[in-house]
């Protein structure tokens, strides 16, 4: 069974996801995560990152390193982009404190959500060489699992035969609060002016780009998820699946 949930920034799909994935045993994979973990290894191969001690370890090889560069240098986005996919290996683990990512061996998790990562992410994730080599890599996880998987394009493009397709939306002021509230998690402080403008962008771009752009796929179940809590939400799409 392959349940699809997409929708914009903040809508609270990974949230709800990782509840209902616990609730029936189900495999969670968050894709966000992956198109994440990309943009952190292209910021990091151009210094742009600060505090991470790691960075021969995302691509040990020196000589593609120095590839990879080069081509960011020549402005062959698309190049480096697909160095790096062909490169990294991106990996997810359970744990006490909640679903790790790894890019080879190293955890990432936090770097991950920087907003310096969320800043760049939609770019990353306009270029089809990492769309192609992300979509594979998500359908090779699904294979002969009960899944739940949430992203922007899980019912439109990687699952378009998923038994069930959710699609959340909220209002942005709804979304920048609880965008907030991540953030702060993470030790991050921004205003909510900045995160609604942030939002709004991103959602522009995830909508607008040529490859897989953002849209509730036609069988998609729509779900307004202002004024409803996480549970209820959850108890929503539960209902479907039952
Ligand atoms: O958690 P949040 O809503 O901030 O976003 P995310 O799920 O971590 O995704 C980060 C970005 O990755 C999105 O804004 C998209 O640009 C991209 N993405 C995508 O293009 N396709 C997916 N299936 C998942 C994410």
């Amino acid at each position: 069974m392959i349940i699809a949930v997409d929708g914009s920034a903040g809508s609270g799909k990974s949230t709800v996801a990782k509840l209902i994935a616990s609730e029936l045993d189900y495999l969670y994979i968050d894709t966000g995560a992956m198109y994440r973990a990309v943009t952190f290894t292209w910021l990091k191969i151009q210094e742009l990152v600060p505090n991470f001690n790691f960075k021969d370890k995302l691509i040990p090889d020196k000589e593609i390193r120095r590839k990879i560069l080069s081509e960011i240098l020549g402005k062959h986005h698309e190049k480096a982009l697909d160095l790096i996919c062909q490169t990294i290996s991106i990996s997810f683990e359970n744990s006490d404190s909640g679903i790790k990512t790894f890019i080879n061996d190293i955890d990432v998790s936090d770097y991950i959500r920087s907003t310096l990562v969320t800043q760049n992410v939609s770019h990353v994730a306009s270029y089809k060489e990492v769309r192609d080599y992300l979509v594979s890599e998500q359908r090779k996880i699904a294979e002969g699992t009960n899944i739940i998987m949430d992203g922007r394009d899980i019912g439109t493009v990687v699952f378009p035969n998923a038994n069930l397709k959710i699609f959340l939306t909220a209002s942005v002021e709804v979304r920048a609060k609880r965008r907030m509230q991540d953030l702060s998690n993470y030790g991050e402080e921004t205003s909510f002016e900045e995160i609604c403008a942030q939002l709004k962008r991103r959602d522009h771009l995830d909508s607008t780009r040529e490859e897989s752009p953002l849209t509730k796929a036609e069988d998609a179940v729509e779900i307004d998820t202002d004024g409803l809590s996480i549970v209820e939400v959850k108890d929503k799409i539960l209902s479907f699946i039952n």
